[in-house]
């Protein structure tokens, strides 16, 4: 009994400590500020907009809603299937569990990020191949690309990669 007790924990907690060096660890937007970064964002019905690290889901889902073409990518397998249920039934909203690294933007047109700054650097290669517009929680992606900059509150920027 005590044996799967300490499996269960491990198999729902280590993906936690595991994504702080692939990305970030997982610390959900609240609705607030997710509806703030898609207003920001300029996403639009038809658009396909990814989230990069979608955790629970949140900003995939709530811009599949919006009418937008939503694909979030988790590698957490929990936060990941958490976001399934969250979003089941859902029209336009795939939800991939994977690494963010390796997702193909290139039919991108708005790509969400909230990872941690290194996360963002790992990211910066991906962020040059696509003409998307990127919108990021915390921190500018990459100060050195250019990039049009709009502040919104205090809460997120956009660029454009
Ligand atoms: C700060 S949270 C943001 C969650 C969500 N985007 C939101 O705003 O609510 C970062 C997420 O990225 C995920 N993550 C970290 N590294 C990843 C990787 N290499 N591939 C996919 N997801 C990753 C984490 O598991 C976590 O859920």
């Amino acid at each position: 009994m005590l044996l799967f007790v300490a499996l269960l924990l491990l198999v729902l907690f280590m993906p936690l400590v595991l994504t702080h060096f692939t990305g970030a660890i997982w610390s959900p937007t609240s609705l607030r500020i997710a509806k703030r970064m898609l207003e920001l964002s300029g996403l639009k019905p038809g658009e396909k907009l990814y989230d990069l690290g979608s955790g629970g889901g949140r900003i995939a889902i709530m811009s599949a809603k919006l009418g937008a073409r939503a694909v979030g990518v988790e590698i957490n397998p929990s936060l990941h299937l958490l976001a399934k249920l969250a979003g089941r039934g859902i029209p336009n909203l795939e939800l991939r569990w994977g690494n963010l690294y390796k997702v193909d933007l290139s039919d991108a047109d708005v790509v969400a990020i909230y990872l941690s700054p290194s996360g963002n650097r790992k990211l910066i290669p991906n962020l040059k191949k696509t003409q998307a517009r990127c919108q990021d929680r915390l921190l500018p992606v990459a100060p050195s690309l250019s990039f049009e900059e709009e502040r919104g509150a205090d809460i997120s920027l956009r660029f454009r990669c």
